[in-house]
């Protein structure tokens, strides 16, 4: 029986217009006929997915899709790798040779990939269609699915072209996690307890506490730490849509991470165990910077123990590489690195005042 657990809003209303949507967590979401039937009826539906999650859930979805007209399925090759404008164009192509109008439904059924690439369609066909989150990783559930972030990978960096699409709901199954391989799965937690540590101490305690739970996929631990953690990146969306200010805080971490990855080339580790990484060596800068006790850096190495993530750089990469690296993230503004940095547990800060040096300490450390 499908069960409904939780309803959250991101909540962008505005004088001119309301583009506020509900986030929906439960048990057997996708196969229940009672979410889909508002969203569809009368309108076609492009469902977009990947090779691997299609066999698993594709059929469900489609199946509770009462209501709804022209159904078109299109189903991309799964992976990072395929996160490209070639993607797009299948996507695209599908929906104008199956006639679709401006009023189609895309849906996303899959991790981040298949969800930034079916919003970043979704934002370009007949110059803008509605869309519909459907994530099936942990990482997708508690990050990506929410926030309006779409795009694609450019052979000079990730994520370079996209633009700012929000969905029109989001729709989590936590079922769909049974599947999900152990890494990919420890690599969400990476993110949730991100939330934790910028913005909630309780709920990073809260994690530490129940660590074991989460690494065994509790139904009641997992319902709470996705609710959390969708509710802060609600939060913090609502406040700053478009990244001009508190939503920054959700790189915490990403700066290293990103350099750990381009350095290693992608897919070597998973983003999230690069964030990972990241977010030790950030929470060390806090404390060389003087604003966070160092207990924070020891109880966070623990935590990532506990979960499976790294907890270091990769033990082949020199602070220099991984230096030059950082320089060439996209999150420099006017030639200088932002970093995001703990002024205490749950509580983040950005700062430009961070010299080479700095860097190479916690680094070595
Ligand atoms: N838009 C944003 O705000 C935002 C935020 C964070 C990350 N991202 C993006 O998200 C992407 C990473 O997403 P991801 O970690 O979900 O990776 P992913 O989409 O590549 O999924 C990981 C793998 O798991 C498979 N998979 C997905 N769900 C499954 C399930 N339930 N059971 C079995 N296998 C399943 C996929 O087919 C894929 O092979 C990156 O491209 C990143 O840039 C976007």
């Amino acid at each position: 029986m499908p069960e409904l657990l939780h309803t959250l809003y991101v909540d962008l209303a505005s004088a001119t217009a309301n583009r506020s949507y509900p986030i929906q967590i439960g048990h057997g979401l996708i196969a229940d006929a009672s979410i889909w039937q508002p969203l569809v009826e009368g309108r076609g539906v492009i469902l977009v997915t990947d090779d691997q999650v299609g066999p698993l859930y594709g059929e469900a979805v489609k199946a509770a899709l009462i209501g709804a007209g022209q159904l078109t399925e299109v189903v991309l090759s799964a992976g990072e790798a395929h996160k490209d404008m070639t993607s797009i164009q299948q996507i695209l192509d599908a929906a104008l040779q199956n006639k679709h109008e401006r009023s189609s439904l895309f849906v996303a059924l899959g991790g981040g990939v298949v969800g930034d690439m079916t919003g970043f369609a979704a934002a370009c066909f007949l110059r803008g269609a509605d869309f519909v989150q459907v994530p099936t990783t942990l990482l997708a559930q508690v990050d990506s699915s929410v926030g309006g972030k779409t795009g694609v990978n450019h052979a000079m960096g990730k994520n370079l072209i996209g633009a700012f699409h929000q969905p029109r709901q989001v729709v989590i199954d936590l079922d769909t996690l049974s599947t999900l391989p152990a890494r990919e799965f420890a690599a969400g937690l990476a993110e949730v307890i991100k939330y934790g540590l910028i913005r909630d101490a309780e709920f990073f305690v809260w994690l530490t506490a129940n660590a074991e739970a989460l690494n065994s996929r509790d139904a009641t631990a997992l319902a709470f730490a996705i609710e959390r953690s969708c509710a802060i990146k609600a939060a913090v969306v609502a406040a700053d849509e478009r990244e001009g200010g508190v939503r920054a805080h959700l790189n915490f971490g990403h700066t290293f991470g990103h350099a750990i990855e381009r350095i290693q080339g992608y897919g070597e580790w998973l983003h999230g165990e690069a964030v990972a990484a990241g977010m030790v060596l950030a929470s060390r800068l806090s404390v060389l910077q003087g604003t966070l006790e160092s207990r924070v850096v020891d109880d966070l190495m623990a935590l990532n123990q506990a979960v499976g993530l790294p907890v270091s750089l990769p033990a082949d990469m020199t602070a220099q590489a991984l230096l030059e690296a950082m320089g060439s993230d996209k999150k420099v503004s006017g030639g200088k690195v932002r970093y995001i940095m703990l002024s205490q547990l749950g509580e983040a800060v950005v700062t430009e005042n961070v010299t080479e040096d700095d860097i190479a300490r916690v680094i070595d450390a």
